[in-house]
């Protein structure tokens, strides 16, 4: 038979025990608040992987990123293929890597595939959202060496001039296209390719012309002169890819 003072002390237990479990309660609602700071926490890598993942490819999500891009590999190809038709002597500075410039470079793709290929690569997008998303993607997942072959400025490109451009990209709505290609016969010279996605820059002339040359004339020639007389070679057209090479008509 239990005697009172047992009947106590199993009493003080199951008391002691209430109690145990209300300061655990305590805890488990402290852990539940921890795990709420843990969701939290997770909701937020989740959010910071998607943007990063967004960022590197945003084809992924084609609601955030409505403008439209070049394929990579459509840029790749054509810059491997001037790689081997180039003169080395044509660029505007032999002893520098040549210069790439994207105008309107958007989410930054052609001039990484630029930089990858050791041109020093500038991309022009005026506007801020595109802008930051392409310097953030250089920032964070671009080569050391591609980084500082590379940088993204924020400006309206009919402002930059395109004098130290060896090859220049262009994806633009058509009207733009015949103001680039005035805007191309007066700042850039003789020996400039010029990649144009989807739509045509009205610089190319008839082949079958035989009064072209490409050598400088004997003299320097003053603005009005050059527009008129610097045209170009179609040199490549695949896969609505063209590439254009300027020179003199003389
Ligand atoms: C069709 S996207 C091409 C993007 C990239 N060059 C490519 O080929 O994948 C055209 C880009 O040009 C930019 N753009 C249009 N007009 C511009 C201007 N006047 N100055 C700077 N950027 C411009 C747009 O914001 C857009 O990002
Ligand atoms: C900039 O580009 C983004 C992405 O294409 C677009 O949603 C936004 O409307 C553009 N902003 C301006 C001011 O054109």
């Amino acid at each position: 038979m239990p005697t009172d003072a047992d009947e106590d002390a199993q009493w003080r237990r199951v008391l002691m025990e209430e109690l145990r479990q209300n300061v655990n309660g305590d805890n488990d609602s402290s852990m539940a608040s921890n795990s709420n700071r843990s969701m939290v926490a997770a909701a937020g890598i989740v959010a910071g992987v998607s943007v990063l993942v967004g960022l590197q490819f945003p084809f992924l999500f084609p609601k955030s990123a409505p403008y439209m891009a070049t394929p990579g590999p459509k840029i790749r190809h054509a810059l491997k293929f001037l790689k081997k038709t180039r003169r080395r002597d044509s660029d505007k500075n032999p002893s520098q890597p040549p210069v790439f410039v994207d105008l309107g470079s958007g989410d930054g793709q052609a001039v990484y595939e630029a930089a990858r290929l050791g041109y020093r690569a500038i991309g022009i997008e005026f506007n801020w959202t595109l802008w930051a998303i392409s310097s953030m993607r250089r920032q964070l997942f671009w080569t050391r060496q591609e980084k500082a072959l590379s940088s993204f400025l924020r400006q309206d490109f009919h402002s930059y001039n395109l004098k130290n451009a060896d090859t220049i990209m262009i994806f633009a709505i058509p009207k733009t296209m015949p103001i680039l290609g005035s805007k191309i016969q007066l700042e850039c010279g003789p020996g400039t390719d010029i990649l144009a996605y989807r739509f045509g820059i009205p610089l190319a002339i008839d082949n079958s012309d035989s009064d072209l040359s490409q050598d400088k004339p004997s003299r320097p020639l003053d603005e009005s002169e050059q527009a008129v007389r610097l045209h170009a070679d179609l040199i490549y057209d695949r896969a609505d890819m063209r590439i254009y090479r300027t020179k003199f008509k003389v």
